[in-house]
């Protein structure tokens, strides 16, 4: 069985993140996705997200194509969750090419291009600009 495990925030689920969800799994048995925390996320991208991480939890876990959620409180703890979910291979999308290359050593380590024109910032601006 091939385990995979994939990083991120995921907050106001878009295509983009079904598509990268649903590669991950195609490449192995299993996926385990490291779901950020509201701390974690503020830090990472400097607000909080839409939903809090109980709400993008109980999404992630009605997709067919995720087995397993927990939460990602530290990015300097990657290496430790890797090894406690017994991964085979770290999948992130491209605009983190790079970044995870030092966990070569303990599982693969791929990543995907990211689907084009969408992000929850995108989103999040449209709906502000949205005139009600
Ligand atoms: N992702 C993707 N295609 C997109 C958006 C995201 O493949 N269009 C992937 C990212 O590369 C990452 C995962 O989805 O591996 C989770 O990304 P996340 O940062 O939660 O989503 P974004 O939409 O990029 O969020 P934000 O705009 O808040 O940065």
């Amino acid at each position: 069985m091939r385990r995979i495990i994939t990083f991120g925030t995921f907050d106001v689920l878009h295509v983009g993140h079904i598509k990268i969800l649903q590669r991950a799994k195609d490449m192995g048995d299993h996926l385990t996705v490291g779901l950020s925390s509201d701390a974690l996320s503020i830090a990472k991208k400097g607000r909080a997200p839409v939903y809090p991480f109980t709400s993008r939890q109980t999404i992630l876990k009605a997709l067919r194509f995720v087995d397993t959620v927990f939460m990602e409180e530290s990015l300097e703890k990657k290496r430790e969750y890797i090894i406690q979910h017994k991964a085979d291979a770290l999948v992130m999308g491209n605009d983190w090419e790079g970044k995870f290359d030092e966990f070569e050593d303990i599982c693969d380590v791929i990543y995907l291009p990211r689907t084009p024109s969408i992000s929850t910032t995108e989103i999040i601006e449209i709906i502000k600009e949205t005139d009600l």
